[in-house]
């Protein structure tokens, strides 16, 4: 029935209506890269605009829907897409931070609520989840995935997924996700956003595209392109990413748009001479849809006369863009999405709040914890908290929170106030800004310290410092921030960091002087009291880093599964690969986390030690909380591949599990190794797994780990996943 009915209307549609289904304008109500088009209404009204993204609200979406309805000759419905990347209204900390709590079902739930809310306010479709495997804290954009992991990676973009689109796309309040940028976005070269990527084949099949294959697996609607160029192509023209691989191998029925004006930026990456080529280029290569730069409105008429572009070609892009809206119920329904109404009952309800709020606290990674000076005790006599955070609302929201509602954030002072006794004192003092050289609140700062019995010290950086178009060089705690700890450490009270950012930061010195840290990323609206539900212990921190904190930025590129390389480490020979000034392991490293209480680990028992490509390994361990506090811990495993064909990392995680021990208590756990979970890109390409051995890991987190080892008999092709 869809076919037909969208077959029929494509039937009847003139090629100028084709190619405005084809194209999305920004609204200029809210901005997200450079202005090109100031009269979409026009465009609207002239039925050169199918989709309209930057609007949102259920009066402005009914206002430009009707006006579409009312103008067009046809009056097919707009698409209204945003970036509803953590939360709408409720925002929720920031994706790498909700990464962190590995916690499949709450990342489900987050990006659910973020889809009830934005579909209530006429929203359709959402440019997330961000999938991109990232590696270079120095990239901003590491802020909005799941970090650098492979195999996390794709179960994380599965759960979002999940989340945004519902079991049924029919359902109003369900939106379409969209799997971005594909492809290998988050290798730009020295961590500079936009800028070349330049990577083998094995590496980008191997690292890169299993997140998008897991989105298509999850059915994912849409697919957007990257902004950099791939093996001398920028991906937005590049027929071996659209098509071969995402048409043709993937058999993707969605549809795939481009990012922000990259159409238009092909003439500035120097692969076509016009718009006119870019815009052949990029339709011929596989996108289907335009955004923001109107080259398939202005050019591909002349490029049909000229037989450059089919119109075959165009009618399928159209095809897949019609069928969405279809799926949508917006035929039935075009105002379907864009209810007040509901609007008014469902935005930031309480349910929402508290959802966030254990989202948050699930985030916060507890780095260090010398002393078990954490948790506090809520009936601490003089609580000293300080820091250029302490009162902030605006920058807990963190990156692409453009509709939430950041005055509403909880700030850290306010959580830890509800939080501890009437009877203890909170003192405060700010001590300096984010950014800038200014000192002159640091004597207050110390005094303030010196009064008290223990000091939360709540540093980061401000939101804007990470996201789109906000590479950094240099990863320290900005601005005077690292003076300040000094002198606040220099007190010999004892300190709690709190630390707020977008990315990993170098905190060598921090690391080795301050006696607790807590890494709580941009937690979102519930920032404070989630927060403070870590600090006074309401909530044991279980979360475990997603992304390697490198020592210092020289490290960089650094992750868990590099290779071994020809000389590995080795202290007492000189010709090894490693740093004259630097260890070459991580300041933490993948995986990595800790829990107010402890848990020890037995040996691995394998059921077999040898296995065929028709069996499987049950690997079990037992875990046992030995200190003082009910935890959850997140149980890692890892394989290593000691011999192929192609050298393989020194370790790949294949699998997790997230147990909550009571104290005293322990959990046996059963792990399953599949033939799966050996495979790899073969030294053809193909891809399989090779007999040989494999050495099997079970651990905390990526280094402290249990070890074991079996044998796979035999060497076979294993089907894609
Ligand atoms: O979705 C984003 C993308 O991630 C970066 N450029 C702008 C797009 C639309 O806002």
């Amino acid at each position: 029935k869809m076919d037909q009915f969208v077959d029929s209307l494509i039937n009847i549609m003139t090629l100028e209506e084709k190619l405005g289904q084809l194209t999305l304008f920004s609204s200029n109500w809210d901005i997200t890269g450079p202005i090109t088009n100031n009269n979409y209404i026009e465009d609207v009204n002239k039925g050169k605009v199918g989709s309209i993204f930057n609007a949102y609200s259920a009066d402005f979406t009914y206002r430009l829907q009707k006006e579409n309805l009312e103008n067009t000759r046809l009056g097919i419905p707009l698409l209204f897409g945003y970036d509803v990347v953590h939360g709408h209204w409720t925002t929720f900390p920031i994706p790498l931070a909700e990464s962190c709590s590995w916690d499949l079902e709450w990342l489900e739930k987050a990006a659910r609520v973020a889809a009830i809310e934005a579909s209530s306010e006429g929203l359709h479709w959402t440019f997330a989840p961000m999938i991109d495997i990232a590696r270079d804290p120095r990239w901003g954009r590491v802020a909005e995935g799941a970090g650098e992991d492979v195999y996390l990676g794709s179960v994380i973009a599965k759960a979002r997924i999940k989340g945004f689109q519902g079991d049924e796309l029919y359902k109003n309040n369900t939106i379409l996700a969209c799997a971005k940028h594909y492809a290998a976005y988050g290798v730009a070269q020295a961590g500079r956003d936009y800028h070349t990527v330049d990577i083998s084949n094995r590496e980008l099949w191997s690292t890169y595209l299993p997140p998008f294959k897991a989105a298509i697996n999850a059915g994912v609607a849409t697919f957007m392109t990257s902004f950099n160029e791939l093996d001398g192509t920028p991906c937005t023209g590049s027929k071996y990413l659209l098509d071969d691989i995402l048409r043709k191998k993937w058999k993707f029925d969605g549809f795939v748009v481009t990012d922000y004006t990259s159409i238009m930026e092909m003439t500035k990456h120097g692969n076509v001479k016009d718009d006119k080529e870019a815009g052949e280029v990029a339709i011929n290569a596989g996108v289907d849809m335009d955004m923001q730069s109107g080259i398939f409105n202005d050019h591909l008429p002349q490029s049909v006369k000229e037989g450059k572009v089919l119109e075959t070609r165009i009618n399928k892009a159209v095809k897949d863009i019609l069928k969405m809206k279809y799926k949508l119920g917006l035929f039935d329904d075009p105002f379907r999405y864009s209810n007040a109404e509901r609007a008014k009952k469902t935005l930031m309800k309480p349910e929402f709040l508290t959802a966030s709020r254990e989202m948050a606290k699930r985030s916060i990674v507890l780095l260090k914890n010398d002393d078990q000076i954490l948790p506090l005790d809520k009936n601490v006599d003089k609580l000293a908290v300080i820091g250029p955070l302490v009162h902030n609302k605006r920058d807990l929201v963190g990156t692409w929170s453009g509709a939430g509602k950041w005055e509403k954030s909880v700030p850290v002072m306010e959580g830890i106030k509800n939080a501890v006794s009437p009877n203890t004192e909170i003192l405060y003092a700010k001590g300096c800004e984010f950014l800038g050289d200014d000192k002159s609140g640091f004597e207050e700062a110390i005094a303030t310290a010196n009064k008290a019995d223990v000091v939360v010290l709540v540093v980061g950086e401000p939101q804007h410092l990470s996201g789109e178009a906000a590479s950094r060089t240099n990863l320290e705690l900005p601005g005077v921030q690292p003076e300040l700890v000094k002198e606040i450490v220099k007190t010999g009270k004892p300190v709690v960091m709190v630390m707020m950012n977008g990315r990993p930061l170098t905190i060598d010195w921090e690391a080795a002087n301050v006696p607790a840290i807590l890494e709580t990323w941009h937690l979102g609206v519930q920032a404070g009291p989630a927060i403070a539900d870590v600090l006074f212990g309401d909530y044991n921190p279980s979360a475990k880093l997603t992304v390697t904190f490198p020592r210092n930025v020289g490290q960089i590129p650094i992750f868990y599964n590099m290779k071994n390389t020809g000389r590995p480490y080795d202290a007492n020979d000189k010709y090894r690969s490693k740093y004259l000034d630097s260890p070459n392991t991580p300041l933490y490293p993948f995986g990595y986390g800790l829990s107010y209480t402890s848990f020890e680990y037995s040996e691995i028992s394998l059921d077999k030690t040898s296995m065929s490509v028709n069996e499987n390994i049950k690997a079990k361990i037992t875990v046992r909380n030995t200190g003082n506090f009910d935890g959850e811990e997140i149980v890692q495993l890892y394989i290593r591949d000691l011999v192929g064909s192609v050298t393989r990392p020194v370790k790949e995680l294949k699998g997790f599990q997230k147990v909550f021990i009571p104290k005293g208590e322990s959990v046996e756990l059963e792990f399953t190794i599949t033939p799966e979970d050996l495979a790899f890109y073969r030294k053809d390409m193909s891809y399989g797994v090779e007999k040989g051995d494999f050495k099997l890991f079970i651990g905390t987190n990526s280094e402290d780990v249990k070890e074991t080892q079996f044998t796979l008999e035999q060497t076979a092709p294993i089907e894609e996943q």
